[in-house]
Parts: structure tokens; C-alpha cells; sequence
């Protein structure tokens, strides 16, 4: 942990240079012990024919380590020979003069149970396990800790049998042993060159699963999947979804495994989701662990994604790596959009399209439209940790998504083809990606790749006019993007607009532009726009059209359709694009709450909108339509979107008015929402398939809807449904409504799920956030009585998250109160945090980030609470970059 006293330091792309020295090889021999545990590195290192010259000193990061011998060459040298700092260590290049080849011995000691970062080796309960991205490995050993190292590593494991009867690490196992004391040893041996944040090690008492997969090529791989005994149960469904993972990427992008064993191991203390270590992913256990009784849908659905996301990490970030961590979209964009593609494989591709984009506004617009926004690819950095952000992830997928659709399916697999072959075993930089992507397809991309250095979302606003004498159809838009923190003036962006017109009963409507022949036309088809404007003319349109612009969320922007209210509700009922139909019920219910909002402020009674009820009972009622779509369909945009589209913002307003419009809604609909509620009450056994999840998710919606009437027939379905139910998610959309509501059935119902499930920690984190997020008055009190409940500890990043991150992100209205009690619990955790474990401390931060949009009395508590936080001394770089970013 870096302190503010230290200055932090900023780093610059524009600084970047080649390592002075590389390193072939690295022996790696690790003597486990909680408090004391011996790292020896032998660095087989090689001067760089790339580097400028010059200096040419060795310089090795090391953070916090001591150092208890060095040797260059096999000679001891003293402490007066180097230059040691509590981050680096420098052999000075006199030493080592006229060598082109040096191996250089480090000693250290490390303390992984004092570990509270969870970067570096720690211990999770009492198994050993290590986080090196992005710069967890210098606190391991002395190392040039840069992705673009790449060396083969050979890693031999001492300790107890009696404590770590297992020992992994990246490769294979190529010999094993005991000394004459009694311990025990291990040596991994990973042939594929690879920079230092993908080692690791685990070492601990745990269970193993095991299956094979026998790869395109006929090899057979053995797959093993390590978790805590006694969870043996909940590994099936991770170890399918690895098969299928490895399946379709030789089918979609041709790429095979390449080592003869896949591990993976469930840990409880994580930071993040998991991570791609070669040969040895290591996962958060709430991605690998599930069983009906224990997992919801959503969870199982996070399990396929993550194993897929990590699986396909091998290729897109490990044979190809990154040269820096400016280019992290390189592997993560790309990584995202091929987990995106898979799932959308095994599940319903519109109903995950939607997914997707909703969690992409929920995360990555705010963060683009804020104090936080940065590039795809950053320019500057305090610290790396900042930034795996929704911007790199899931803005970086559209960026691959948005070249799949320029290109065509054929044209992008041709530019992977060509990206992994030239750069198998390199670092690669985003400007090798997209070169890749051009040659292979005969393209100029040079304004694409502004997406990549260029923040903020566009904004595409489109205006039509319709000559009927004429039978044309005129469209005119035109795309801006507002300043971002550091970027003033912004460039047109180069974007794929799909695209169909379509008459008033939703008939596809041919789309021919003028000077095109006449001949077979498309009805759906897809404009490329560079300038700031455009203007499309269609010709032969014989009646007055409706735009659906942006089919599938073709590109990452904000649209203008300038559709009014009755061309909103056609396209809700009728477009043929899926994702614009859900669209324009969305931007309806948008309408709609805006407008209750303002009625709220002017003190009218709430107005109704019974077409727009009808349309949504429409969808209901379509036997055509998939129930998981109809359930998006349902649901009115969240609070937080409304925070995005209204200046001065009124959290009690936004709640207010939601629920309004959701009780308009439960009350128009009463009927057919409880007979759909009865007709898909579950039969038969459980499975997480998209199709029955889809049928559960659509009638936990209307046991949602029901619950807001105070009405007798739908008083006791919540509680009805949580004693009946026989797997996670109805229990959770049961408790979660119950949660919300004024009963004994309340108490009885939570108290009755901590008894069942008090001893399982996954589960358990969800009965601490569904009460963080519940909307009655009593939140804050009861997450603040929480904290102090024997289960909750601030040590494990779940249940910080859980119940912590569960109010601060989770829970619009309660966090927001007015008296900015949400906001000071919030910023006294941070703090508190910070001490033990600064990236998590930080990722809770955001949920200040859009403070500027409030009304000033909430704008004011806000920015107190981040003004508190960025005075306090000591602080990490990680909550103090977050901090000063906010307030600047
Ligand atoms: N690289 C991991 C992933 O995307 C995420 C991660 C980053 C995990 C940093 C831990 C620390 O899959
Ligand atoms: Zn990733």
C-alpha cells in the first residue's frame, strides 16, 4: 500500500518504453509458511536488441519486500553495490558491462496470512492463492513486473502435506516429492512464455473434480475443477460450461487448447470475478458454485459467462498478451465480446443483447457522461487497479462488436485469423488489433480507432420527414459527444447504423437509397456514419414510415429518435428487431416517468396512460414471444437511468414516481399478471436452462408488479411463493419482495433463510444485501445494524459488496436520503477499508460519481462526504485517485 505523503506518480502511454532487459526463464522456489514464507527467483535475463540503450542498470519492482540475498552471476553482492527503494531494486549497469546474458538470484520473505490486499500470495481461510494482475506479482518476488516480460517460468512448491496437500501452479507438474523432514514438494512447468500477472499458485486442503475434453485436434485435455470439500456437489454446472466454452471457441474462432491439464480453483476471498492465469484460473467461488437450492438463475447465467470469459482469456490474453496496461481493452474488450457472443449462443441472443446493453447504461454511460470518464484505452494513470472499469470491459466490447458488424461475421473471423497469427506469443498493442482487422480486410479503420482514444458517449439525434407524392423518405442525423474531463473538442466518430423502416403495423418496408438500383432490397440493412451528418434518402417507400434506428444497439450511443408517444407504442408492439421493441417500450416508460415526476413538482395527482398499460398487457399476452424477453419488456427503467436524463435529480421524486408507474401498470394488468403468474408457477424438475429461467423470470416480474396492489388476491403471494418454493430464485424474488414490505411475514421470512442457510457464505452474502436494498425507511438502520451482525465481516469482499456495495449501488432511494446519513455510512466504510484492502475501498467509491447530477442539497452532502474522504491522510492511491478524479 502506497500512501498520499509518497506523491503519488502518474503514469503515461505517451511514456512508454521497451524494457532494458528481458528475461528467457525464471526457477521460482517457494517455501510455504503463513508469516514466513521463503521466495527464491533465479531470472535467466537477456539484454533487449529493442530497448534504446543507454541506461541499461537492471531494474527489478519489489514492492514492500525485503531483500535477504542477491546474486548476478553467481556472485553475492553487498548492499552498497544497488540501489533498493520500497517499490524497486536496481542493479546498476556497470556491474553487468559488456554481458548480453545475466542470472540474477533474489531471496525474499513474504507474510501471505497478513495479507489483507488479496494481491500478491494470500490466504483464503487456510488455502494459499495469488492475484498478480496487475501488479500483484512484485509483491511476491523481485521482478521486471511488466506485461511485456514474457518468460518461462519453472515453479517448485515446499510445504506441509498435513495443511497443503495440494500445490498448483501454471503448466504442468513435472516432478514431485518429500524431504527428509517430512514436507513436501512440487515443480510446475508452464512452456508458454508469459508475463508475470498470470502466475499462480494455490496451495491448500481441497477437493477435486475432474472430466476431460478431447480437443479438435484429438488431444485430450484433463479438466479439474478445486474447491473447499464439501462443495464437490456445486461444481457440475462450471465444469459444462467449461466443455461447452472450449467447444465453441475451436468452432467460432478456431483456437484450441494448448496445455494437457485446465484447473480451476473456487476461492471464498476474492477481489473481483476471477482470473485467467494460464493453465490455473483461479475464480471467486460465487462463479463456480451452484446447485438449485443455492444459485439463481442469475447466478448460473454469471457462471457460464465468467468460465467462458476466463477460458477464452487464453487466446485474447495470454498467447496474444498485452505490451501495457493502457492497452488492457485488448484483452478485455475483446474477451467481453466473445463471452457476450457465447452466451448469446447458448441462451436467447435478443433477450442477451438486452442484457447486455442494460448493464452497459447502468455502468459504462454514467462513468462516460461523469467525472470518471476516460478512454477505452486510458492516456494516464495512478493506479492500473482504477481502471477495469465498464468503459474497458464493456464499452471496449462494443467497440469489437460494432468492427463484427462493419466487417461482417466472415470479415472479423478473417481479422482474428490474422491478429492471432502474427502475434502468438507478443504483446500486443490495440494499434496491432485493429491493424489486423484493416489488412485482413482490405479496410481503412483509422477513424474506427478513435473509439479507442476518444471518451464519451455520442450523441445521434435523427429526424425524418415522409413525401408522400414523392414516395421518399428523407433521414437526416447527426452525432455529437459533449466534453469529457481532459478532452474539450471531440471528432466525429466512424459507427454502423443498422437500420429498417417499418409501416405503422410494423411491415418491414424496403429500404432502398437513392441512386441504388431497383431490384431485391433489403428491409434491415446497415449505414456506416463518419461525418457530423448525414442525410439518407429512401426511395419507393409507399407509405408513411417509422424509423428503427440502431437495430440491436448496432453502436454504443445515445439516440434522439424524435419518435413521439404513438410511433413509440407501434414499434413497442410491433418492430420485427427485438431489441428495438424492448427499446421503445423503455424509452416510453422513460416518458412516462419524467412526466409523473413533473406532475409530482407541480403537486397533480399522478395521470394514468392506459395505452401504454395495453401495449405492455399486449406483450404479455404474445403466445410468439419469449417469456425472458416479456419480462424485460415489463420492467420500467431504473432510478439510476433516470438519475442520466434529468438535471438536479430527486431521488424521493424518481422512487415516487416509479412507483406510481408500476402500480398503474400492476393495477391495469391485474388480471392477466396473475393469470400468468398462475400459469407458469413451476412444474417438474429445476433446470437453469435460458428457456425455464425465462419462465420463472417473467413470473417473478409479475409477483413483483401484484405486490405493489393492496389488493387481497395478491396480499400473501410473496410469502406463499418463499415457503413454497424449491429452488434459489423464487426464494430470492420472494424474500426480495417481502423484503420490501410492512408484515410479520417479513421478519419470519428472513429469519427462517438465515436459519436454513447461516453456514453457507455464498448464500448468506444474499440475505445481507436483499435487506440493503430494500426500499423501506428503516434501510440505512438496518444495514447499519447489519455491520455489526456476527456474520458480516469487512475482511471478505463478498459480503462487503453484499451489503456495503448493496445499499451504496442498490438501493436508489434509501442511499440517497436526504439527510446524507447514506452517504457518510458509505464514506466511513470506504475509509475504514482502505486500511486493509484499497481496491476494494475504491470500487465501492463510484457510487458517489454521479453527485453533480443531484439537487444541490444532496450535490452538497455528496461532495462533503468525498471532500472528507480525499482529505484524510493516510490514503491508498487507489481511493485517492478515485477521490480527486470526483471532485475535479
Ligand atoms: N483479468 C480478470 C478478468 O477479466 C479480472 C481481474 C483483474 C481479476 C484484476 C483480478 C484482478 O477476467
Ligand atoms: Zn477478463
Amino acid at each position: 500500500m502506497t500512501y498520499r505523503t509518497e506523491q503519488p506518480r502518474t503514469i503515461r502511454l505517451a511514456e512508454y518504453s521497451p524494457p532494458a532487459w528481458l528475461v528467457d526463464e525464471v526457477a521460482l522456489d517457494i517455501v510455504l509458511h503463513p508469516d514466513r514464507t521463503r521466495v527464491t527467483a533465479r531470472l535467466s535475463m537477456r539484454r533487449n536488441p529493442a530497448a534504446a540503450g543507454g541506461a541499461d542498470d537492471i531494474v527489478l519492482d519489489g514492492r514492500g519486500l525485503p531483500l535477504l540475498a542477491l546474486k548476478v552471476d553467481g556472485r553475492a553482492l553487498s548492499p552498497g553495490e544497488i540501489t533498493k527503494t520500497d517499490e524497486t531494486l536496481t542493479v546498476p549497469g556497470g556491474l553487468v558491462a559488456g554481458r548480453d546474458r545475466v542470472s540474477v538470484e533474489t531471496e525474499t520473505e513474504i507474510a501471505p496470512a497478513a495479507n489483507t490486499a488479496l494481491e500478491g500470495l494470500y490466504l483464503s481461510k487456510t488455502c494459499y492463492c495469488t492475484q498478480c494482475e496487475a501488479h500483484g506479482f512484485r509483491k511476491i518476488t523481485f521482478y521486471p513486473d511488466r506485461p511485456d516480460v514474457l518468460a518461462v517460468f519453472r515453479t517448485r512448491i515446499t510445504g506441509d502435506p498435513a495443511k497443503t496437500p495440494v500445490m498448483l501452479s501454471n503448466g504442468n507438474k513435472v516432478g514431485e516429492g518429500t524431504l527428509p523432514d517430512g514436507r513436501a514438494w512440487v515443480e510446475w512447468h508452464d512452456p508458454f512464455p508469459k508475463p508475470a500477472y498470470l502466475f499462480a499458485l494455490v496451495a491448500g486442503d481441497l477437493a477435486l473434480v475432474e472430466d476431460s475434453f478431447t480437443t479438435m485436434s484429438g488431444r485430450e485435455v484433463a479438466l479439474q475443477i478445486y474447491v473447499e470439500h464439501g462443495n464437490e456437489d456445486r461444481t457440475a454446472y462450471a465444469m459444462d460450461a467449461l466443455k461447452r466454452s472450449m467447444r465453441w471457441d475451436e468452432e467460432a474462432y478456431g483456437r484450441e487448447y494448448d496445455l494437457d491439464l485446465f484447473m480451476i480453483v473456487a476461492v471464498s476471498d476474492f477481489n473481483m470475478g476471477a482470473m485467467e492465469n494460464k493453465g490455473l484460473n483461479i475464480f471467486n467461488a460465487k462463479y463456480i458454485l451452484a446447485k438449485p437450492d443455492t444459485a439463481t438463475d442469475l447466478d448460473y447465467a454469471l457462471i457460464e459467462g465468467i468460465i467462458a470469459h476466463e477460458y477464452f482469456h487464453n487466446w485474447t490474453g495470454n498467447r496474444v498478451t498485452c505490451r501495457d496496461w493502457f492497452q488492457l481493452c485488448l484483452k478485455e474488450g475483446l474477451t467481453v465480446f466473445r463471452d457476450q457472443q457465447f452466451s448469446a449462443d447458448m441462451r436467447s441472443a435478443p433477450v442477451k443483447r438486452i442484457e447486455d446493453v442494460r448493464a452497459l447504461r447502468a455502468r459504462q454511460f454514467p462513468e462516460d457522461a461523469g467525472p470518471l470518464a476516460h478512454p477505452v484505452r486510458p492516456e494516464a494513470y495512478i493506479e492500473i487497479n482504477n481502471f477495469y472499469t465498464a468503459t474497458v470491459y464493456e464499452k471496449g466490447s462494443e467497440l469489437c462488436r460494432m468492427l463484427h458488424l462493419l466487417l461482417g461475421a466472415e470479415g472479423f473471423r478473417k481479422g482474428t485469423d490474422l491478429y492471432f497469427d502474427r502475434h502468438d506469443g507478443e504483446a500486443a498493442t490495440v494499434e496491432d488489433f485493429i491493424a489486423a482487422m484493416a489488412e485482413a480486410n482490405g479496410r481503412d479503420l483509422s477513424q474506427f480507432a478513435r473509439w479507442y482514444s476518444q471518451a464519451g458517449t455520442p450523441v445521434v439525434s435523427a429526424a425524418g420527414t415522409y413525401d408522400a407524392d414523392a414516395r421518399t423518405y428523407t433521414l437526416d442525423v447527426r452525432q455529437t459527444t459533449r466534453p469529457t474531463p481532459g478532452q474539450p473538442a471531440k471528432s466525429p466518430m466512424h459507427m454502423p447504423m443498422r437500420m429498417g423502416l417499418v409501416g405503422e403495423d410494423g411491415t418491414p418496408l424496403p429500404l432502398r437509397l437513392q441512386g441504388e438500383e431497383q431490384g431485391d432490397t433489403p428491409t434491415d440493412r446497415v449505414l456506416e456514419l463518419t461525418g457530423e451528418s448525414h442525410r439518407f434518402v429512401f426511395e419507393g417507400v409507399d407509405r408513411r414510415p417509422i424509423p428503427s434506428l440502431f437495430r440491436g444497439f448496432s453502436a454504443p450511443v445515445r439516440l434522439e429518435t424524435g419518435l413521439g408517444e404513438a410511433e413509440d407504442l407501434k414499434l413497442l408492439a410491433a418492430d420485427p428487431d427485438p431489441f428495438n421493441r424492448w427499446e421503445a417500450g423503455q424509452r416510453h416508460g422513460r416518458r412516462r416517468l419524467l412526466a409523473l415526476m413533473g406532475e409530482a413538482l407541480v403537486q397533480k395527482p399522478f395521470s394514468g396512460d392506459p395505452d401504454f398499460c395495453e401495449g405492455l398487457g399486449a406483450v404479455l399476452a404474445d403466445e410468439a414471444l419469449d417469456p425472458a424477453f416479456k419480462a424485460l419488456a415489463l420492467q420500467m427503467p431504473t432510478a439510476h437511468a433516470i438519475v442520466q436524463e434529468v438535471t438536479d435529480a430527486d431521488p424521493d421524486a424518481i422512487f415516487a414516481a416509479r412507483q406510481a408507474l408500476q402500480a398503474e401498470i400492476a393495477s391495469h394488468l391485474k388480471a392477466p399478471l396473475l393469470a400468468a403468474y398462475e400459469r407458469l408457477s413451476g412444474a417438474g424438475d429445476y433446470s437453469p436452462d435460458a428457456a425455464d429461467a425465462g419462465r420463472r423470470s417473467l413470473r417473478n416480474v409479475a409477483l413483483h408488479y401484484l405486490s405493489l396492489l393492496d389488493d387481497p388476491d395478491c396480499r400473501d403471494l410473496a410469502a406463499d411463493q418463499f415457503r413454497a418454493a424449491d429452488n434459489m430464485t423464487d426464494t430470492m424474488a420472494a424474500l426480495a419482495t417481502l423484503t420490501n414490505m410492512e408484515t410479520p411475514a417479513r421478519e419470519e421470512a428472513l429469519a427462517a433463510f438465515y436459519d436454513r442457510f447461516k453456514d453457507d457464505e455464498l448464500v448468506l452474502d444474499k440475505w445481507f444485501s436483499v435487506q440493503a436494498t430494500s426500499w423501506r425507511p428503516d434501510a440505512l438502520q438496518q444495514v447499519q445494524t447489519l455491520t455489526g451482525h456476527p456474520a458480516f465481516t469487512m475482511r471478505v469482499p463478498n459480503r462487503v459488496y453484499a451489503l456495503i456495495g448493496g445499499f451504496a449501488s442498490g438501493n436508489p432511494v434509501r442511499f440517497h436520503g436526504s439527510d446524507g446519513a447514506g452517504y457518510r455510512f458509505l464514506a466511513d466504510r470506504v475509509l475504514m477499508l482502505d486500511k486493509t484492502n484499497p481496491m476494494v475501498a475504491a470500487r465501492l467509491l463510484p457510487a458517489l460519481s454521479a453527485w453533480k447530477r443531484y439537487e444541490p442539497g444532496r450535490r452538497a452532502l455528496m461532495k462533503a462526504e468525498l471532500e472528507r474522504i480525499a482529505a484524510t491522510e493516510p490514503l491508498s492511491k487507489d481511493v485517492y485517485e478515485i477521490a480527486q478524479r470526483l471532485l475535479a
